[in-house]
C-alpha cells in the first residue's frame, strides 16, 4: 500500500499516543484484525495502522459525520478495502465478533465517556474479543487534567463521572462530562476484566478541537496510557 507524496503531505498529524500504538502493533506477532474504538483525526490513525501493519482495521464511532470524513480519507489513501469505519456504540457490545478473533484493540480518548459500570462491562467484552497475547492500548484523561481540577467540577461517586462547565466568551458555558483516572483506578479496571497490565504512563498532549485536527487547544491535557495483554 503506497501513499502518494501528495497524501503524505495532506493527511492530518496523528497524536503521539497514536504513534505509540502504531509502534506497538507493528512489532506484535499477529495477523488478526485491529479494532479501534472512537475515531478522530479524520481516521488517519486507523489508515496509518493498516498501512504500517498490512492488517484489517475495524473502527467504530458514534459520530456519523466523522465516519463519512474518515471513509473519504480511506478511499483517497486507497486503503478502503482494509479499513472499515462504522457507527457503533461500544456499550452495545460486539455480538458479531467472535471470541479471540481480534489481535489489537486501540481506544484513545473514547472510553472516558463511559460510566463506571459501563466501562467494566466494555473491558470484559474487549478481553473476550482478543486472542491470547492480544494487546489492548487505552488512553484516557488523568485526574491531573486541568478540567478535573476546575472550580465548577463536581464528581459523582455512583458513576465515577466528573461534570464541569467549559466557559465560552459571550455564550453560556458548555456542560462537559468525563471519567478522569488515576493509574490505580485504571489498573483496577484492567485487573477486573482479566488483563495483565504491561505499563501505565502519564503524559501531556495538546489536543485538537476539530475532527480534521487543524485547530489546536490552547492548553495541554493530562493523559494516562495503559498497555495490557490478554494472557
Ligand atoms: C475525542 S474523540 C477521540 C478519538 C480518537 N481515538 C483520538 O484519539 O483522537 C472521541 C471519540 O469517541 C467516540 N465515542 C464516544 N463515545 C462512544 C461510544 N459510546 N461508542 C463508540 N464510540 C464512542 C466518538 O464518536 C469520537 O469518535
Amino acid at each position: 500500500m503506497r501513499q502518494s507524496s501528495k497524501w503524505r503531505l495532506d493527511l492530518p498529524e496523528i497524536a503521539p499516543s497514536g504513534e505509540k500504538a502504531i509502534s506497538l502493533l507493528v512489532v506484535q506477532q499477529s495477523s488478526l484484525p485491529i479494532l479501534s474504538i472512537g475515531v478522530s483525526d479524520a481516521g488517519v490513525t486507523e489508515i496509518r495502522m493498516a498501512q504500517a501493519s498490512g492488517r484489517h482495521v475495524k473502527a467504530i464511532s458514534v459520530d456519523q459525520e466523522g465516519i463519512q470524513i474518515s471513509c473519504r480519507f480511506a478511499r483517497l489513501a486507497r486503503v478502503d478495502s482494509c479499513v472499515e469505519f462504522f457507527m457503533h456504540d461500544v456499550r452495545s457490545g460486539f455480538s458479531s465478533i467472535g471470541d479471540g478473533t481480534i489481535g489489537f484493540v486501540y481506544a484513545r480518548q473514547s472510553l472516558h465517556y463511559l460510566e463506571k459500570q459501563e466501562l467494566g462491562t466494555v473491558l470484559t467484552e474487549i478481553h473476550r474479543l482478543l486472542e491470547t497475547e492480544g494487546l489492548f492500548f487505552m488512553v484516557v484523561k488523568s485526574v491531573d487534567d486541568r478540567w478535573a481540577q476546575h472550580p465548577s467540577a463536581t464528581y459523582d461517586p455512583s458513576t465515577a463521572m466528573t461534570t464541569w462547565i467549559y466557559p465560552r466568551e459571550g455564550n453560556t458555558g458548555l456542560t462537559m462530562r468525563r471519567q478522569f483516572f488515576t493509574p490505580e483506578t485504571l489498573r483496577s479496571y484492567a485487573d477486573g476484566a482479566g488483563f495483565h497490565v504491561v505499563n501505565i504512563e502519564s503524559h501531556e498532549e495538546v489536543l485538537y478541537w476539530d475532527y480534521a485536527h487543524t485547530r489546536k487547544d490552547e492548553h495541554s491535557s493530562s493523559l494516562l496510557s495503559m498497555c495490557c495483554v490478554k494472557r
